[in-house]
């Protein structure tokens, strides 16, 4: 069990870089071996999501060489088996796996994958996809037999623009015969950088980043390259600790239009922030003078779902009642009972938490429950005086790289702990 210790109340300066973004590598890397040929992706994030993927593509027979932030990747000598519960259960997207196996060799065995417990978070539109592209899906206690004599084009319309139905239906689809069209997808950047590198591929996408995507299915996919974009919920993250306890805090390499929906709503708290080309600097110079809010999360563009747990922490400081309904998952408050601990004054109405400020927040004990509600503690630490202990951060290092050694290079006291 790990655990972050953080010694709060220390401003925050200099620069922190942002990474590849987590949803889009977890992505890149299964959807790499669609390819016969070497792919080699770059700007790779190093978290424990990442690891566990690789550990799924040596186990299928892949050839992986993995140099700090890039990877490459020869599926040549794979061999389609099926993927051990405990390693597919360790990540939701172990089931980009599953699409992409189905896609190359039209027969897939899996399991349920994992991911953070903040809601049912079934699988039904993805299956909906397989079967509407031609394939048999079977469940049996919890795993999945899906076989297809054929897969041929269709018209798939989702109930939800999920990202993961959206990016699994597309695996399928971009060797399937004919043309695949997908209705009411996901237009997360993620998805634009899913399809991007399968275009690179050979595959013929067309509508990424669109609620409308259309797919002529090609035979064969070839060697790539491509960049992991930057993690805009990362970014978000640390902007927000800028907001917090920031003094010129500059949070570099990110893409402002993909968080104009947090950047609005910055600004429409009077937080003192300048946006660059691709950087953001942040003080909290504003911290007393800041406006309460009303945050709904939405499907990209609108404010996304996993940057709402890190923003209740900035909204405790706000002047007044702050209101986030949170429309995506039905379980993804369990940082409020955490926050209050450490002296917020937070209630939790069915899908609605109303959030009191300003309220002192003061060092704890806390648990990070799951991976966002972790970095909304973390974020509370940093602001809090004293020495407060995230535990259970194993969930935090799965999607922040190198948090403890990026928050120190801008001057936090924070350390990571093995109990
Ligand atoms: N949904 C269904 N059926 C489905 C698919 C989704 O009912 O078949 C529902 C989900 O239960 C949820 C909503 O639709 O209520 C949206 O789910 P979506 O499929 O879009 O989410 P996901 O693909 O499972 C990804 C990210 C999440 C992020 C969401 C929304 C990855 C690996 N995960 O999940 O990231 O919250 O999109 O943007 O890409 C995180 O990084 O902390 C995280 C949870």
């Amino acid at each position: 069990m790990k655990q972050i210790k953080i010694e709060g109340g220390i401003k925050l300066s200099g620069t922190i870089n942002v990474g590849g973004a987590k949803n889009s590598a977890v992505a890149l890397v299964p959807a790499s071996i669609l390819s016969d040929e070497e792919i080699v992706i770059d700007n790779i994030p190093e978290i424990s999501d990442i690891d566990a993927l690789d550990e799924i593509l040596e186990y299928l027979g892949a050839n992986v060489t993995r140099t700090k932030n890039s990877m490459k990747i020869d599926s040549k000598s794979i061999v389609n088996k099926e993927i051990p519960e405990n390693i597919s259960k360790k990540l939701r997207a172990s089931y980009y796996f599953m699409s992409a196996l189905l896609g190359k060799y039209k027969h897939v065995e899996m399991y349920f994958p994992g991911g953070c417990s903040i809601g049912a978070r079934p699988i039904d539109q993805t299956l909906k996809g397989f079967r509407a592209l031609g394939a048999d899906v079977q469940e049996v206690n919890n795993k999945f037999i899906i076989d297809a004599k054929e897969l041929k084009g269709a018209n798939v319309y989702l109930d939800m623009p999920s990202v993961g139905a959206t990016i699994n239906t597309l695996l399928v689809a971009v060797k399937a015969k004919g043309k695949t069209v997908i209705e009411n997808a996901a237009k997360e950047p993620e998805i634009v950088n899913v399809a991007t590198f399968l275009n690179n591929m050979g595959a013929k996408i067309k509508g990424a980043g669109t609620s409308r995507i259309t797919i002529e299915g090609v035979e064969r996919l070839h060697k790539c390259y491509i960049e992991v974009i930057p993690d805009r919920i990362e970014a978000g993250t640390y902007i927000i600790a800028g907001a917090l306890i920031g003094e010129n805090l500059k949070v570099n390499n990110l893409i402002p239009s993909h968080i104009e929906n947090l950047l609005s709503k910055l600004k429409e708290m009077n937080v003192d922030i300048e946006v660059g080309d691709d950087y953001v600097n942040v003080s909290s110079k504003n911290i007393n003078n800041m406006k309460p809010i009303k945050v709904k999360t939405l499907g990209y563009p609108g404010f996304p779902t996993d940057l709402q747990q890190p923003l209740v922490t900035l909204l405790t400081q706000a002047n007044g009642i702050s209101t986030l309904e949170e429309t995506i998952y039905e379980n993804r408050f369990q940082n409020v009972e955490y926050l209050n601990k450490m002296g917020s004054n937070i209630d939790i109405f069915d899908k609605k938490i109303f959030i009191k400020g300003p309220t002192k927040l003061h060092a704890e004990t806390v648990k990070a429950t799951d991976l966002r509600a972790g970095a909304c503690l973390v974020l509370a630490g940093l602001m809090s005086n004293g020495v407060t202990t995230v535990t259970n951060v194993e969930h935090v290092l799965r999607g922040y790289e190198n948090i403890i050694e990026k928050l120190t290079n801008v001057g936090a006291k924070i350390k990571l702990e093995e109990i």
